[in-house]
């Protein structure tokens, strides 16, 4: 049977995993720690090998789920390459739940094909672990004309290594590792490794990943596996037990280096295209516990990702989402809110759904209400919620241009403002409107969209003052990334790696209590940040201000008119006016 084409996107999990000092030290066993390094295998002040993360016990089912979601052929199934990304040190127990989904399936012809699944790990005590991106090598599976996947090689340094340090697995080690939960026969069968074509039972390729990562530690932040920021490689030929490897290691830089598993006596390269970055975890500081949040339009895209993030982070949140479609047409549905739900529940977050539409007065005054009555009060409102009916001008009938207003611009009115008596009552709140470029700069077809985008920010210019005594801050972020809306619109490579996931770092922080700043609008997408402002040029005074000029004499000063030399930003309207009497006042 074919590779499952389809599962790309789809999400996996959640898997969850409860996990002991126990399995700490026996994977640190499995992967020849010993009294050398007793901190990984004495219960007493015990510390996680950062590789821990992917021993098969913790991800067996995981993969299992992938396995079958993808329709991959097990009968050739290796694993390819492997990038670990650490967001917090790894607590020696707990409970782990995992998510994730395929991200890519590339087509390697005759060689077979690639299946590139991502996936995320929260603890117990609500912090993200680490992000693990695996790529598993199908010898069975290619040549149904899919991309093939692009090249990435390591370029090592021409020189020797800065650190080699060997190790030598037992010849029984693969009978410890198997314990940690992977069983396969060709580990431990003389008979069923015969058939593979092996000699004899080979090693697991991620114990040899657990040498390495053993290495890395030792010669680059010895005793402190926390620093581990990130560990990527690829798997390059198999090793039999009892064989001597050496991990060579270059130090590239601040924090980063690369490195290679070689065999001890034959050099051949067991793992290579080796990665490493390391240094001091950035802590999680911004943080809402006990902050209620409500994100319209969350069933999907930029909502959904900020509404997990910000559970991920402590606050309970109001997953608001009509379930209609991309133009707002049809009577919507509430699966896309509940799906959303479910999901930060699975990962042990409070949330509720709501279903109102946002458009109209009454369904504001619901979401509100829905967090009042679930969660008590609401801190944070992210007007999200959207929908496209684009035309060109002429076409652009009344309906369309309607409702586009109704729901992004009176959609964040009628949200905003049963919020705002909240927030002012208890003199705190975060409120985020969602601008767009086409409001901003313009673009074809979208006169109703770009007209709602940009009176966004005029309301947020207007709260910004209402809101500052109350400590409300009001901010607009202009995202980009790939949802529905933008399906047809991108190129389909671009589209990949515009996850609504980068935008969510800035909406985030403008929610946060953190945010130092009100009525400042950012353009965000792929990990780019900048910020757009309304700015007004130093201008010129025409005539002498009794006399009304002709349109010739301001054409005769048209370049000092028009200049953005000495630009500035107003924070209010008294600022430009002022600017204006300024002009007209003797000079000091
Ligand atoms: P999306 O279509 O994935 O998400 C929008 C969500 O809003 C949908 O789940 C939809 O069901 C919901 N929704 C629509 N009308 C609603 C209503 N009346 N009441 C409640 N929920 C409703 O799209 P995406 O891209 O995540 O868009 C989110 C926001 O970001 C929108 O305001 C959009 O205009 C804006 N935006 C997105 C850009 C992008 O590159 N994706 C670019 C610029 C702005």
């Amino acid at each position: 049977m074919a590779l499952n084409l389809d599962s790309i996107g789809k999400p996996i999990g959640p898997v969850t995993k409860e996990y002991t000092w126990k399995d700490v030290v026996l994977y640190a066993l499995g992967v020849g720690a010993g009294f050398n390094e007793l901190e990984y295998c004495y219960e007493k002040d015990l510390k996680v090998l950062p590789s821990f993360s992917i021993a098969s016990i913790l991800n067996i089912d995981f993969l299992a789920i992938l396995a079958e979601t993808t329709n991959i052929n097990l009968a050739g199934i290796l694993h390819g390459e492997q990038e670990l990304i650490f967001h917090n040190p790894i607590p020696t127990e707990g409970t782990l739940t995992t998510t994730g989904s395929v991200t890519h399936i590339y087509d390697k012809g005759d060689k077979g094909a690639l299946v590139v699944a991502e996936f995320d790990t929260v603890h117990s005590n609500g912090k993200k672990l680490y992000t693990s991106i695996v790529t598993l090598f199908s010898r069975l599976d290619g040549g149904f004309g899919g991309p093939d996947a692009p090249v990435k090689e390591v370029v090592f340094p021409d020189r020797d290594p800065d650190h080699v340090i060997e190790g030598v697995p037992t010849k029984d080690q693969p009978l410890i590792y198997r314990l940690t939960g992977d069983v396969f026969q060709l580990h431990v069968d003389p008979e069923f490794a015969k058939m593979a074509g092996f000699e004899k039972p080979i090693m697991h390729g991620l114990c040899t990943h657990g040498y390495a990562c053993r290495a890395l530690t030792q010669s680059l932040f010895p005793g402190k596996p926390e620093q581990m920021r990130r560990m990527t490689c690829r798997f390059s030929k198999t090793l039999y037990p009892g064989e001597a490897v050496k991990t060579l290691v270059w130090e590239t830089g601040d924090g980063q280096a690369l490195w290679k598993t070689v065999h001890s006596e034959t050099g051949v390269e067991i793992i290579t295209n080796g990665e490493c970055e390391y240094g001091d975890v950035v802590e999680e500081t911004v943080r809402f516990d006990d902050r209620v949040a409500v994100v319209t339009g969350a069933g999907a895209g930029l909502g959904r990702a900020y509404a997990l993030e910000l559970a991920k982070r402590g606050a309970k949140v109001v997953v608001n989402d009509l379930g209609g479609a991309r133009d707002g047409s049809g009577k919507g549905t509430s699966s896309p809110a509940e799906a959303v739900v479910k999901e930060i529940r699975d990962l042990g977050g409070e949330a509720v759904a709501n279903f109102d539409n946002v458009a109209t007065p009454e369904g504001g005054e619901n979401i509100i209400k829905t967090a009042v009555d679930a969660f008590g009060s609401v801190d944070i409102v992210i007007n999200n919620a959207g929908i496209l009916r684009d035309k060109s001008f002429t076409k652009m009938a009344p309906e369309n241009w309607a409702s586009v207003l109704a729901v992004h611009l009176n959609g964040a009115y009628n949200v905003t403002r049963p919020a705002f008596r909240v927030m002012k009552e208890k003199g705190y709140g975060r409120i985020i409107m969602t601008t767009s470029a086409a409001g901003l700069y313009g673009n074809f077809g979208q006169t109703n969209y770009s007209a709602a985008k940009m009176a966004l920010v005029g309301l947020m210019n207007a709260l910004k003052i209402e809101g500052a005594k109350y400590d409300i801050k009001v901010n607009t972020v202009a995202p980009l990334a790939a949802s529905r809306l933008t399906e047809d619109i991108m190129p389909e490579d671009l589209f990949k790696k515009m996850k609504p996931e980068f935008v969510s770092p800035m909406t985030l922080f403008l929610c946060s209590e953190e945010c130092p700043v009100s009525g400042n609008i950012y353009n965000v997408g792929m990990g780019f940040f900048n910020r757009a402002a309304m700015v007004t040029g130093g201008g010129a005074v025409v005539g002498d201000g009794e006399t009304v000029p002709s349109p010739e004499a301001l054409m005769a000063k048209l370049e000092d008119i028009t200049t953005m030399d000495q630009g500035k930003e107003f924070q209010h309207l008294n600022d430009q006016v002022g600017e204006i009497m300024a002009a007209f006042s003797p000079k000091g």
